[in-house]
């Protein structure tokens, strides 16, 4: 997080110059455009490693900086709006992961992967805990946990689950579920905590079972099986076993 501010701010500064000289609506304009090229000329020095979305995130909140300089926005809107995120996304600009959902499609493709009578099912981060209420009606001799540490979701998982009796939703932090207890654990994360879900899935996960990831992989493991699945932003299961 503190790195997208600190590249908004210094490729603004120059920008703010040329406002603050010119001083006319025209001038917004143009100081956004300035900071457009600062950044692409940023991004193309650094290009292989910096990849095209950073382009595209920094171009939004650039253009947006420049929307607000257009209106006079009462200060306390900020406030409101960092607050909005905050509960809806949670600590995501430590986890670096947001909040998005699993498909239909995945759903009914963990469903089929549950072929044992019973056992234990980990949602690691469960959002608003669609996948759980899910699973636990066709499934319901599993006992099902969910880990979410964003207040909204996790409030909107506990209303979904209310009448799910082998459901259990903690407002817990997933790095300290006991993987040692799950069968299955299931997540939908980002690229960022892969390589550390991988560790803590082969020092502490019990012999034989499985962890299923959505569309991220974890590098220095070999899934035993890929399954293509469709949906927003998913493509395939990642299915690792220890
Ligand atoms: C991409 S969403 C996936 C939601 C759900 N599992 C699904 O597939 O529909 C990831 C969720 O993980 C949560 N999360 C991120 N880091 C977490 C952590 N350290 N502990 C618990 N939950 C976390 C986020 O708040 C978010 O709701």
């Amino acid at each position: 997080m503190w790195r997208i501010l600190v590249i908004q701010a210094l490729t603004r500064i120059p920008a703010w110059m040329v406002l603050g000289a010119l001083g006319n609506p025209y001038a917004i304009g143009l100081s956004g455009g300035i900071q457009w090229i600062l950044l692409l000329i940023y991004w193309w020095l650094r290009r292989p490693l910096l990849p095209r979305t950073w382009l595209i995130l920094h171009f939004v909140i650039g253009f947006l900086c420049s929307i607000a300089l257009l209106y006079t926005i009462p200060s306390g809107l900020y406030a409101l709006f960092a607050l909005g995120v905050y509960l809806i996304q949670g600590r995501t600009d430590r986890d670096r992961v947001p909040l998005y959902f699993s498909s239909q499609d995945v759903m009914s493709t963990l469903s089929a992967l549950l072929a044992e009578e019973r056992g234990v099912f980990f949602d690691l981060g469960c959002g608003d805990g669609r996948i759980l209420s899910y699973l636990s009606r066709r499934h319901p001799h599993w006992v099902f946990k969910g880990y979410e540490l964003a207040l909204l979701p996790w409030l909107m998982a506990c209303w979904r689950c209310r009448n799910c009796a082998n459901v259990q939703i903690l407002r817990s932090n997933f790095w300290s579920a006991p993987m040692d207890e799950a069968d299955v654990s299931y997540c939908f994360l980002s690229p960022e905590p892969m390589r550390l879900i991988g560790e803590q899935f082969r020092s502490s996960a019990k012999k034989g079972c499985l962890l299923v990831s959505n569309s991220f992989e974890i590098m220095d493991m070999k899934p035993v099986q890929v399954i293509p699945v469709k949906g927003l932003l998913q493509h395939d299961l990642y299915v690792y076993t220890c």
